[in-house]
Parts: C-alpha cells; structure tokens; sequence
C-alpha cells in the first residue's frame, strides 16, 4: 500500500511517498526561510503563494524518488489543519485532485496527529503512551491511546514552546525561526552554572500540579535580561549565557511537568513498561531531548524522539498518518472542509488563556 502525504500548513512544502511498512519512500521538504527571513516570522500570505508556487513540481519529485506513478497510489492524504488557512487550502485542494482523478481514497489528516503517530511510523511503538508534543505553534501533554483517540492532560496557557524560542531569539537579536539558532548559540556558552547564577530566569509553572505550561512570563524576563545588558551592540558572549539559561530553563519545566505526567500516566494505565514520546519541531532541540531522556532513565521509562528530519514538518508524518487512519477504517470526502483549529481531544476542558493553543 503506498500513500501520498502533503504538508502546507505553515512554511514548509512538503510531499512524501510511506508504504504500510513504515518504509519512507520519499520525502521531500522545502523550506520557504528565506521568504520569511526579512519578516522575523512566517507571513501567512507569503506561505500560501509559496505553496502553491511549489507543491505540484514537489508532488512530481517525489513520485519520482519513490520509483512510482499515481496509479500506484492507494491513498492520498493532506493536513487539512491547524494551521494557517491559505496554506492548508493549497495541500487539500491538491490532494483531493489526486484522489478524485485517480478514483482512490483521501484522508483529512490533522497536522499534530502526524507529529503523535511519528514514533509509530520510525518505531512501531504501540499505544499508549505519554506524549509531549512540542511545537511553534501548540505545547501539550497528552496521552496517545489510538488511531484518532486523545486524552490532553496539560496545554500553555499563553504561548507555545517553539514560539518562546523564537520570540526570544529575536530578542537576543538571532534569526528566524529562533530556535535552532539558540540551541546553536547556546552551545557556545563556556560555564553553564556561572550562566545561570548570572541570568536566573523563572521557570513558569515548575511545581505545579496541573500539568499545563506557561510561557510569557519567560519571554519577559527575557527581554528584561536583554535590556539589562551593557549599552552599545550585544556581547556574543552574553547572548551564549542567556541563550543556554534560557533552553537550561525551558528544558526545566518540560523535565518537571514530564515527570508529574508520567506518575499520572503510571497509575492510570498500569503498563509494564511506559513510553515518553517527545515531538513537534522543538523536540529536535538536543539539550531537551538529553534532559528527557535522562529524566526517562532514570524511571524506567522507554524514551522516544524521532530522529532530526522528523522534528519538523514534513509530510512523511502526514502519509504514515494517513496510513494509520485508512488502516483504522477512516476516510474523507472530497467535501471536507480545512479547520484553522482541530484540537486531537475535542473533550478537553478549555483553560484560562489558552485559546487557540488549546
Ligand atoms: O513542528 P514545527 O516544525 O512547526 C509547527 O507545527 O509549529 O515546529 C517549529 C518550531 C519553531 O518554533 C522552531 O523555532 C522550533 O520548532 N525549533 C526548535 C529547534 N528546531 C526547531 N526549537 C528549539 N530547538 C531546536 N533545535
Ligand atoms: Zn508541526
């Protein structure tokens, strides 16, 4: 069985051939940064032109790659959302084509289900386990228990995790999109314990009992730190240490609320051997997936990250999604209509603040 998966929901174009192996038979990404770059984040304008400038010669390559042509196609499926709508339209609209031209199925997949059943496509792994899905535009904690089937136990109230990296960045006057770049700076920082006594930031919602996060507040203390710097332009130096407290931090909280989540997890689900799954496009952040990891080792607890292609958008996630829903016996008319929102637990209790991140 091959399926077609196509990715337009932010500033990446994406189409991936996956069979029902797991086998990755394409992938191909293209990154709209440069569009971007001059804007200090993704203009949703730009990104739908862009996708439609590039997804069919994407669709042709990857065919390509795959050694197939459309009537080997047994499936076609496209994030039909959350996201930016102009985007989204374009991956659809095109999906659907491929699928009312060559008579096969489509399938509306939600963007954050293909981050969630990604260790599932690299891993077999099987449900259910705990899952921190960290990304530029959600941060939840949520328990996977199957093929459409959500529990979230913890949202942010204010901004998403991905998105703090790059508000912070661009207050530490780095490029877009942030994070890569501080993990990048942040590597530079001589000593980490002098780093942090120097720039303690807060650590939003550590210790909490809700297992929700915070991230505003961080991006404040950010700003001040940065304001508080000797005049004139700013040390390289300075920006390691604030960036490598700022990730340390970060990584703190996930650690923190990973940790109560997985007692949770532990007693309500009685499994002989848990998973943590950490994934979205910060989970390629090296420091937080080491900080996880050992935070796993230490409980007994299998870790899963993908594996750094995988972090970001893509479409491979989106085919293998699409897989994991026809398998399951879903299926979508040619009628469905794109949602800017799609929370994966349409039960959730709404919280305070968190709005669209829910
Ligand atoms: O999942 P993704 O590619 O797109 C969304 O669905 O939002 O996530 C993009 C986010 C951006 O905010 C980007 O700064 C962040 O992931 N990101 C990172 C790293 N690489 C990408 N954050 C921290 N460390 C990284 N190495
Ligand atoms: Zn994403």
């Amino acid at each position: 069985m091959n399926i077609l998966g196509l990715e337009t929901s932010c500033d990446e174009t994406s189409a991936a051939v996956v069979n029902e192996r797991g086998e990755i038979l394409s992938n191909l990404v293209l990154s709209q940064l440069e569009e971007h770059r001059a804007f200090g984040g993704v203009v949703p304008e730009i990104a739908a032109r862009a996708h439609v400038e590039h997804l069919h010669r994407l669709i042709e390559a990857a065919m390509d790659d795959a050694g197939l042509g459309f009537e080997d196609l047994d499936g076609v499926s496209a994030t039909c959302g959350p996201g930016l709508i102009g985007g989204v339209m374009v991956g659809m609209m095109a999906g659907k084509a491929i699928a009312a031209s060559q008579h096969i199925p489509f399938v509306a997949v939600n963007h954050l289900e293909g981050h969630a059943l990604t260790p599932r496509l690299t891993d077999g792994l099987a449900f259910p386990y705990l899952l921190l899905l960290v990304s530029g535009g959600h941060t939840q904690i949520l328990v996977a228990e199957g093929v459409g089937r959500y529990r979230r136990w913890g949202t942010t109230l204010d901004d998403a995790a991905g998105e703090c990296f790059d508000k912070a960045a661009k207050l530490m006057g780095l490029n877009y999109p942030g994070g890569p770049e501080v993990q990048k700076i942040a590597s530079e920082c001589k000593d980490g314990e002098a780093a942090i006594k120097r720039f303690g930031l807060p650590a939003p919602m550590k210790g909490r009992a809700e297992l929700d996060f915070s991230f505003s507040g961080l991006k404040t203390a950010v700003r001040l730190a940065v304001e508080a710097l000797p005049e004139g332009d700013l040390q390289r130096s300075d920006i390691a240490d604030l960036a490598y407290v700022f990730q340390d931090t970060v990584a703190d909280v996930m650690v923190d609320r990973c940790a109560r989540a997985l007692d949770k997890f532990k007693s309500e689900y009685k499994m002989a051997s848990p998973a943590l799954v950490v994934s979205g496009g910060v989970s390629a952040n090296s420091a937080i997936r080491a900080r996880l990891e050992a935070l796993c080792f230490g409980q007994g607890v299998r870790f899963y990250a993908p594996p750094l292609k995988l972090c970001g958008d893509n479409a491979a996630m989106i085919a293998w999604a699409g897989y994991e829903r026809l398998r399951a016996g879903y299926q979508d008319g040619l009628d469905f209509k794109a949602r800017p929102r799609w929370p994966l637990d349409p039960d959730a209790a709404p919280r305070h603040g968190a709005g669209v991140k829910a």
